[in-house]
């Protein structure tokens, strides 16, 4: 399969800044930029910054950023699934996981997530790929928001949603072992019915137990 990215650029307005929300962004451009101090949920920032040249060197890798200038404020992650968890079995070329999202405190609740999402899909090779996202709860900042598992939950189906991503059933034990962790997906238009049945047979392992 090739992997086709185009790229897409628009501006955005939130707390006051003009933003340009853009992407896929080839990796020389980000790592020649600055990532926020506030975008620390996962890594500091200049660790999380070598994380993501690293996947926008990948030949599926895709980073849609959301800055001021040179400063990086919000990014989404979609790369091949990692290679320890079970969607990455299949080798499904075709597959691609929104790794991750996140946007500084400085942005946030403005609608720059849902617009890093909206930009992602602006590049319509998106059809011909299943995106999975996998909601773990440990992930999200609770205690930066002062939610509680439903309240974040709810803003991760919004997110998500805004691009057409629904809720998808799964025998997954990590996802089934807290009720509010789930996965979403989006499938693309042009995913043929074959590819489908693979993906179903990627989240049912278990079926002899229903
Ligand atoms: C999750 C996250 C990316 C959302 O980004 P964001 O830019 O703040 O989200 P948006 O502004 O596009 O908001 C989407 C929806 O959630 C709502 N929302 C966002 N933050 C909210 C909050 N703290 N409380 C209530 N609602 C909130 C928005 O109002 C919006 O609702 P709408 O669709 O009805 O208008 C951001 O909170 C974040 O970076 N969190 C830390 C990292 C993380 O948890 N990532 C997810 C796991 S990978």
């Amino acid at each position: 399969m090739i992997h086709t990215k185009r790229y897409y650029c628009n501006t955005y307005e939130a707390g006051g800044r003009e933003l340009i929300i853009e992407g896929p962004v080839e990796p020389e451009r980000l790592a020649a930029m600055t990532f926020d101090e506030g975008l620390k949920a996962f890594r500091v920032p200049e660790e999380q910054q070598k994380a993501l040249v690293e996947i926008a060197e990948l030949p599926e890798g895709r980073i849609i950023i959301a800055r001021d200038g040179d400063l990086v404020l919000g990014y989404v992650t979609y790369l091949h699934p990692d290679p320890m968890e079970r969607w990455s079995e299949a080798k499904m070329e075709d597959l691609l996981e929104l790794g991750a999202i996140e946007v500084s405190h400085k942005v946030r609740a403005a609608g720059v997530g849902k617009a890093m999402l909206e930009l992602s899909y602006l590049d319509d090779a998106l059809e011909d790929y299943i995106v999975i996202s996998t909601e773990y709860y440990w992930h999200w900042d609770l205690k930066g928001t002062g939610l509680d598992v439903w309240g974040y939950r709810k803003i991760m189906e919004k997110v998500m949603g805004s691009i057409g991503m629904i809720w998808m059933a799964t025998d997954d034990p990590e996802i089934c072992s807290h009720p509010a962790n789930c996965l979403m997906a989006r499938i693309g238009k042009r995913v043929q019915n074959d590819r489908i049945m693979r993906f179903d047979q990627v989240r049912f392992q278990n079926r002899f137990m229903y």
